[in-house]
């Protein structure tokens, strides 16, 4: 009731932290620079303590993801796309390929698949807000990202990926993992990088290779050449040491504290406890949009809204073509909330990171402030 009479008020509470950006995101609650004291510094990461940190991150990643134990777990260049992208140049081209993008970084993959790689793909793309047919022949391969960043629209599920296919499934999951569920037993290439859920640093990505895609990297060659960070088999045989940590290239010790730092955090809550956590902050974004009818979430079917990060669009089409951005920037000034403007490819909105690492409180108290910056824009 005090919401509805206010409407539009100068709200007094701001959020404790003002960081919700879609990547690099908060990081998780309580975190201190401090904390990374134990990263070993200026020794090899190929000596003892550094290997044992990065045996630790893959372990740990194991454990609190659930990942099948036959499942392989490496610690690659690049962040997610250096992941990804490997997954890609590796194992595509043994089959036809199937590929699904909605969204900017989607779209990406499918850039290179048909214009790097030159393959005839059966490429399936949806505007922001929708996603397209999932009705998929289970003897292709199937490229996808398992949460549209940039549009905020997930899959709802994995029942369209058929448990007896023979092609593979290579999903980008970077930001989904620890904030959804992700079906092992559906996903044969998974990857995602340490900035995102849990609030980690870019630099290095995470792939996880189901037997089946080991199986395809020790069959089959591609075409073209693989450069060094690429290269996952050495004379037809999976390189096992890349999945214990014996990473391709030197990795960034720092980086992989940070990460042991923030997995400390995660396990704290489990995977439900940082599930919920995104779901209860997706939520307050969720009821403010219902109760409003000049904001609206991005995601066409209710069933498809990301619960990381969520994309609103302002209703009235008459508005300037950068009112989102100035109410953005308004909400930036005010030390309200930083990096929420929609992403450069996608229409003009807000996009408000819910992932783990933000607390549902703060999303709750950043509300009203937007309708605030939303009046306040209106009336300059
Ligand atoms: C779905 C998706 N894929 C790939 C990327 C690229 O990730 P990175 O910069 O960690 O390589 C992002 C980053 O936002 C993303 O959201």
């Amino acid at each position: 009731m005090t919401d509805t009479l206010n409407a539009g008020a100068r709200p007094v509470t701001k959020p404790s932290n003002p960081r919700f950006s879609s990547g690099p995101c908060a990081k998780h609650p309580g975190f201190s620079l401090s904390d990374l004291s134990d990263a070993p510094l200026g020794r090899s990461h190929r000596a003892a303590p550094g290997k044992a940190k990065l045996a630790a991150a893959i372990d740990r990643t194991r454990a609190i993801l659930g990942v099948p134990d036959d499942y392989r777990i490496g610690i690659v260049p690049a962040s997610d796309t250096g992941a990804y992208e490997m997954a890609m140049w590796t194992m595509l081209g043994a089959r036809p390929v199937t590929m699904l993008a909605w969204e900017s970084f989607g779209a990406g993959w499918v850039t290179d698949v048909v214009k790097q790689l030159k393959l005839d793909a059966d490429v399936r793309t949806a505007d922001y807000g929708a996603l397209p047919s999932l009705d998929i022949d289970p003897d292709r391969d199937i490229c996808f990202t398992w949460n549209g960043t940039t549009s905020g629209v997930r899959v709802a599920n994995a029942d369209w990926i058929d448990d007896d296919r023979t092609g593979l499934t290579l999903c980008d999951a970077t930001s989904a993992a620890f904030a959804m569920d992700l079906p092992w037993d559906k996903l044969d290439v998974a990857t995602f990088s340490w900035q995102k859920v849990l609030g980690g640093e870019g630099a290095h990505g995470i792939l996880i290779l189901s037997p089946r895609a080991v199986e395809r990297l020790e069959s089959y060659t591609p075409a073209w050449p693989l450069p060094k960070i690429f290269r996952l088999t050495k004379g037809g045989k999976l390189i096992d040491g890349i999945f214990r940590g014996e990473t391709i290239n030197t990795p960034s010790m720092m980086a992989v504290e940070d990460y042991l730092v923030a997995l400390d955090w995660a396990e704290t809550l489990g995977l439900s406890g940082l599930i919920s956590r995104a779901d209860a902050s997706a939520q307050h974004v969720w009821d403010f949009c219902e109760s409003r009818d000049w904001i609206a979430n991005l995601a066409d079917d209710p069933a498809t809204r990301s619960t990381t990060s969520v994309c609103l669009k302002f209703t009235d089409p008459n508005l300037p073509a950068d009112f989102a951005k100035r109410v953005a920037k308004r909400l930036d000034v005010e030390g309200v909330a930083f990096d929420i403007a929609s992403y450069r490819d996608a229409p003009a909105g807000l996009r408000i990171w819910c992932g783990s690492t933000v607390e549902p409180d703060d999303v709750a108290a950043l509300m009203p402030w937007i309708e605030w910056a939303y009046r306040a824009e209106l009336a300059a």
